[in-house]
């Protein structure tokens, strides 16, 4: 398995354990600002792994451009995510 989809699968892991933890608060999903901004990233993050196993069918040098890009937005997305669950939790 490669570094990145550890990576994506951690992602995954926090999307559930947020999941579970809205559920068992609020029970009212994607609620805040946060919430929309996370999924955004996990996404992104999907697309990312999806591109770099060829999942998607387009030419082999744009899919490795388009994997890169998507990835940098992917994490740029994910440092707002971050920010943003810091300030929901009372931290930022
Ligand atoms: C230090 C980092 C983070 C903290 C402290 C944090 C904190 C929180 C908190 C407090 C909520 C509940 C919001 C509510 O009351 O409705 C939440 C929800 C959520 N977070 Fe984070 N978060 C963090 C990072 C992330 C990241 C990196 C992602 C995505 C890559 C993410 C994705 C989500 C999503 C999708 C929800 C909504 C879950 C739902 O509505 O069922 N969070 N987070």
């Amino acid at each position: 398995m490669r570094f990145g989809t550890v990576g994506a699968a951690l992602t995954l892991a926090g999307l559930a354990m947020g999941y579970y933890m809205v559920g068992e608060r609020t029970g009212v999903h994607l609620r805040v600002a946060h919430s929309a901004v996370g999924l955004l990233a996990v996404v992104l993050t999907l697309i990312t792994v999806a591109m770099a196993y060829g999942g998607l069918k387009l030419k082999k040098r744009v899919l490795r451009l388009a994997h890169v890009w998507v990835a940098r937005i992917a994490f740029a997305v994910m440092l707002f995510a971050v920010a943003g669950g810091l300030r929901q939790a009372g931290v930022l």
